[in-house]
């Protein structure tokens, strides 16, 4: 059965690179876009032309190599932002500006200092002038998160009558929780009048550690466009993960959602984002950490030696990793070893086995890890009698 699409919005080279410390130059930039677009993101938000020269240039160079993406330049609702922006988007064979102000009251009373009116007479004002440039506009309802439902309805009605074609519902402070976001997705299909004409988009923060629940609530609530980015990095804690995302929906299929990455390039786009911009990816993270797919108790161990699916719900070869690892520690039984001591070319008969993982014990209880050149040594030390089979 043909499952409905949701559109991956890439935004690791705008919200991504505003990551203290993270930021690329154009030739990194140009990297990362290419292999976005081959790995089948619909949109990547390029950058925000309007904020320094090299933006603007990055972007405009994006537009030139990227094939099959829509290319997305950000402004504010401001008119010089949005003429600089469709200048960037000039080479794009797709272009897409996302325009946008912040709709919550504390960004009308604190930030902005104005009135419910004038942001959406700004809004509208935004969207049109952006429509005179490029077919596709996306507009953004800053901290639409802790914005209020009726009052954030009334500014997604206005833009829609504007020419907006994408809805982008931010929850820009990431504080939302995951019924919560879901039910204002919810409530915007069912109280907007024009919103079958258009596509919603999550863009969810991580403050609370709930990005991706959030962004999946949407999706199921009707959103058909996620924002996110390749290892979840972004402002504070971090933007939805791309990768998670993308699995989430081919791991549970009777959502009926689906996207159009390629997901062996998973690995690769994520070492490529991390080393870019000299941001390590923590070992623990869901798909692309170093330990996603690395078992070390025994029980674990043995578990998937005997079967993989026993501790792994998805494939580690769907995401571009070769193959599940054992990693031998002091917690290690002796299935991994022998599995281990194989895959170095010893094949222990029951008794050897037993002989080895006493000396195994031992030198695992001093050092942190065992690696291959360490099982040589040990088995070398382990005194065994008889024939030792070297395969
Ligand atoms: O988090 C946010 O609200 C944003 C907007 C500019 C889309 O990044
Ligand atoms: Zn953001």
């Amino acid at each position: 059965m043909n499952r409905e699409k949701v559109q991956i919005f890439d935004t690791t080279l705008r919200d991504g690179e505003q990551v203290p410390g993270c930021k690329l130059d154009t030739k990194q930039k140009l990297v990362i876009a290419e292999r976005l677009d081959k790995m089948g993101v619909d949109i990547i938000e390029a950058g925000f032309p309007v904020s320094s020269p090299g933006d603007f240039l990055s972007v405009s160079e994006i537009c030139k190599i990227v094939e099959n993406a829509t290319v997305c330049g950000l402004t504010r609702a401001v008119k010089n932002d949005i003429d600089v922006a469709a200048a960037a988007l000039k080479h794009a064979k797709k272009p897409r500006i996302h325009t946008g102000i912040g709709t919550s009251e504390s960004h009308i009373l604190h930030k902005l200092n104005t009135t419910r009116e004038d942001i959406i007479a700004r809004a509208k004002f935004a969207v049109a002038h952006a429509k005179s440039y490029v077919e596709d506009v996306e507009f953004y309802a800053e901290d639409a998160g802790r914005t209020d439902n009726a009052f954030l309805a009334k500014v997604c009605e206005e833009v829609i009558k504007s020419g907006a074609t994408v809805l982008n519902i931010p929850d820009t402070t990431g504080y939302c929780l995951p019924e919560e976001y879901g039910a204002k997705i919810k409530y915007l299909k069912e109280n907007v009048k024009g919103i079958e004409n258009v596509i919603l988009s999550c863009h969810c923060h991580n403050d609370l550690g709930m990005a991706t629940a959030n962004s999946i609530a949407g999706a199921i609530n009707g959103a058909r466009q996620i924002e996110c980015t390749i290892n979840g990095i972004g402002e504070r804690a971090g933007n939805t993960a791309l990768e998670e995302v993308v699995m989430i929906f081919k791991q549970h299929p009777y959502l009926n959602l689906d996207t159009n990455i390629n997901t062996r390039e998973l690995n690769e786009m994520s070492r490529l984002v991390s080393e870019s911009m000299g941001m390590i990816v923590q070992p623990n993270k869901a798909i692309v950490g170093a330990n996603a797919f690395a078992h070390s108790s025994g029980i674990h161990q043995d578990g998937v030696i005997k079967n993989r699916a026993t501790y792994e719900i998805m494939d580690p070869l769907d995401v571009g990793v070769n193959e599940s690892s054992i990693i031998l520690t002091a917690r290690s039984g002796r299935a991994a070893l022998a599995y281990r001591a194989k895959k170095v070319g010893y094949e222990l008969t029951k008794v050897q086995l037993d002989l080895v993982y006493i000396e195994f014990l031992k030198f695992a209880d001093i050092k942190k890890e065992v690696i291959d050149a360490d099982i040589h040594q040990i088995i070398e030390a382990s005194k065994i009698q008889g024939e030792l089979i070297r395969n």
